[in-house]
């Protein structure tokens, strides 16, 4: 039975409906986007729609104040449109975007000329415009489950432009980079609008990376201030983020790099006295001190909001770059359709601020639709299994969304866990991070969803800013461990060996033909580098490193990356960064890290090393090379298993074959089933890994 029989009618519901709103947005994509633009979102400066500009915007309620402009408010794209000060013809979009990197640089622009605030759309418009100040932006659910509190949007609006007159007091200002390493409690999504506000940009670093990580984020992106707090209880283990924080500022002192302020969220109220520093200063004393009046930056369209460091196949970790108007209309228009969002849900995402999908549907796509949702500090399994359904329960939740290796974990608890719970308000089930395998897609169906909640497997990239591939819940029939069809404005394609899209039904590499408004913009500091790793294999295309198959239906199924990079529990690791880590131990000549099946994490972390002269192999080696990796990383990149391997599998010209590895570490050991091996340097390496490989 539905959930509630009151229901308004789903954003698109049907597949036809969803057919014919697709075909419009990769036929006339500046119509489309710009309607919607148009509509949904408040513009200080507004871009003009193309084409029949008047009819559309005709069908927006302008508002009648002319004098909103000078006041500062934000008008909408048709009321100004009308205005004479926007008779320069600006356009929406994609026209103006490169995407091939022969024909010019590669430039994504959407919506330029206009102006406009994200943290605005998301705050000022849904209090002062659209009369949502008393609705509950986040119930906060802490680790400990006796810990819980509430902010509406108006309180949000208060402490957000309090703290972002605080940053200001600092010396942030438009185009400044702010560091911010926190716990998922309010102040995270604080500190990030706050940065919106006011046009610095945040970089928000994962609160499980280490201080090496961190440090090296902070110097890319020259942070002067950062904002965190003192620590957080995950489960029954405590993270210090002051104590990794300080190490990470001495690191960055010794680059000759200084950080100017430290804001410290007081929030387990406990700091030893040795981790206090000159530099830091009191959170909510400040934000209490400070006024509730700060007037929104208007920014232009294409002004950077956010960077965010994602792995790839090579290097060190990329800043990827985001900016005002194409990600907020993305996160925003992709939230809306995908989890159906209606006035009066509660919607839940289990995800940390860290990692993109905390950016877009944790903070932003959410709150620019005025939603409601859950902001979890804690875990699934703590205090115990049920911690999930418990949390439905409380807040009658009716959109979960979370990823493949928590169902997995989950699911080892058995159902009997589940069904002490009532579930009866969830609607839609979401899942995001790797492929999800059709075992734990029918347990969060069938067991979690009782065969009546729709699963939207959504496939996407910190780079997308927002869902690209992924099902319309009330529209498009699910097939388990199919991420499905294209979300509007999106046109994949897959390329074969040859370099050759196919046609039809097939497999290659998967990528993208057209602009889209999420898309990232460039890597931070590097624009070569964003045009050399997306742009450069198939020219012409955005490159996903994602391998992908099309069914008889035209269904989309990916079967995971085919660079080098590994998706362990949904967290993206590159293998150069984990084999940097080995190579910086003394003991290490050589090592080579690849992925192999892993039942609850998808793929763990699989290394070989080379060992030099005088060392042996010892339980406290391996030790020692598990806490390099960490302290490279972060925990959630510790290597799952060792392997001595007194040489490796080469080619005559040097190069490592991981397709080899990868087949040892799955614990293959027919050398015929290990494909052509006939350009290895000494083909006996093969047999002499296969036979020590650990577990053997
Ligand atoms: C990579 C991107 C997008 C937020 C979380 C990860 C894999 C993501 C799916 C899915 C199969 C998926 C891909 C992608 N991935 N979602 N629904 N089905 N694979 O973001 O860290 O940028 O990683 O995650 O391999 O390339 P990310």
């Amino acid at each position: 039975p539905p959930a509630r029989s009151d229901r308004p009618a789903a954003h698109v519901p049907s597949m036809d409906a969803y057919r014919s709103m697709y075909r419009e947005s990769v036929e006339d994509p500046d119509r489309f986007w710009g309607r919607i633009a148009a509509r949904e979102f408040s513009w200080e400066t507004p871009f003009i729609l193309p084409g029949d500009a008047a009819a559309s915007a005709s069908a927006i309620a302008s508002k009648p104040d002319a004098e909103s402009h000078a006041n500062g408010n934000a008008t909408t794209a048709a009321a100004a449109a009308a205005a004479p000060a926007a008779a320069d013809p600006t356009k929406v979009t994609s026209q103006q975007s490169n995407f091939d990197v022969r024909t010019g640089p590669v430039a994504i622009k959407w919506f330029e000329s206009s102006r406009t605030n994200l943290a605005y759309n998301c705050l000022d418009r849904n209090v002062h415009e659209r009369g949502l100040g008393d609705n509950v932006a986040f119930f906060w659910e802490g680790n400990n489950p006796e810990q819980a509190s509430k902010l509406t949007y108006r309180q949000l609006l208060d402490r957000v432009s309090r703290f972002a007159n605080v940053l200001k007091s600092f010396g942030v200002a438009k185009g400044d980079t702010v560091g911010v390493y926190m716990p998922m409690v309010v102040e995270l999504p604080i500190a990030m609008l706050a940065c919106a506000r006011i046009g610095a940009i945040h970089s928000v670093m994962f609160g499980g990376f280490s201080h090496e990580a961190i440090a090296g984020r902070i110097l890319d992106a020259k942070c002067k201030v950062i904002v965190t707090a003192d620590g957080v209880f995950r489960g029954e283990k405590v993270i210090p983020l002051k104590h990794i924080m300080n190490k990470a500022i001495e690191h960055c002192a010794e680059q000759g790099f200084a950080v100017t302020a430290t804001i410290v969220l007081a929030h387990l109220g406990n700091l030893p006295e040795e981790e206090k520093r000159s530099l830091d200063r009191d959170w909510l004393k400040l934000e209490a001190e400070a006024s509730p009046d700060c007037p929104v930056e208007w920014l232009e369209a294409e002004h950077p909001l956010f960077m965010l460091y994602t792995s790839g196949s090579t290097g060190r970790p990329k800043g990827v770059v985001h900016t005002q108007a194409g990600y907020m209309v993305w996160a925003a228009t992709t939230f809306k359709y995908v989890f159906d969002y209606h006035p009066g849900d509660v919607y839940w995402c289990t995800a940390d601020c860290g990692w993109i999908t905390g950016h877009s549907y944790v903070t932003y796509g959410p709150l620019l639709n005025g939603a409601t949702s859950v902001l979890f500090e804690g875990i699934p399994t703590y205090p115990d299994a049920g911690r999930c359904w418990q949390v439905i329960d409380k807040y009658q939740v009716t959109q979960f969304y979370t990823a493949p290796t928590a169902i997995r974990a989950l699911m080892k608890f058995g159902d009997e866990i589940v069904a002490r719970s009532s579930r009866a308000s969830l609607r839609i089930l979401g899942t995001v991070g790797e492929p999800i395998n059709p075992a734990a897609w029918l347990w969060y169906f069938n067991v979690v969803g009782e065969g009546r909640c729709p699963i939207v497997d959504t496939w996407w990239q910190t780079e997308t800013g927002g869902f690209m591939i992924t099902p319309f819940p009330a529209a498009t029939p699910c097939k388990p461990g199919s991420a499905t069809l294209p979300f509007f404005g999106v046109v994949p394609a897959l390329i074969d060996s040859q370099g050759r899209e196919v046609e039809g039904e097939g497999e290659g590499s998967l990528v993208i033909k057209q602009s889209w408004p999420g898309q990232m913009r460039t890597v931070f500091g590097d624009h070569k580098r964003f045009e050399e790793t997306y742009f450069s294999q198939h020219k012409g295309y955005y490159f996903s490193g994602d391998g992908c198959r099309r069914d008889e239906d035209g269904y989309y199924w990916i079967t995971g990356r085919i660079d080098d990079v590994l998706m362990v529990s949904g967290h993206r690791i590159g293998t150069a960064e984990v084999e940097g880590a080995l190579v910086g131990h003394e003991g290490v000549v050589e090592a080579a890290v690849v992925g192999y099946p892993h039942d609850i994490k998808g793929e763990g972390i699989y290394a070989f090393v080379t060992l030099a002269e005088g060392f042996k192999f010892t339980p406290e080696l391996v030790q020692h090379l598990k806490l390099d990796v960490r302290e490279n990383i972060g925990a959630f990149a510790s290597v799952d298993i060792f392997h001595e391997a007194p040489a490796l599998p080469k080619t005559r010209s040097g190069k490592i074959m991981r397709r080899i590895l990868r087949k040892i570490a799955a614990g293959e050991t027919d050398i015929h089933s290990f494909g052509d091996t006939s350009t290895l340097a000494d083909p006996n390496v093969v047999e002499m890994l296969i036979s020590t490989r650990p577990g053997h």
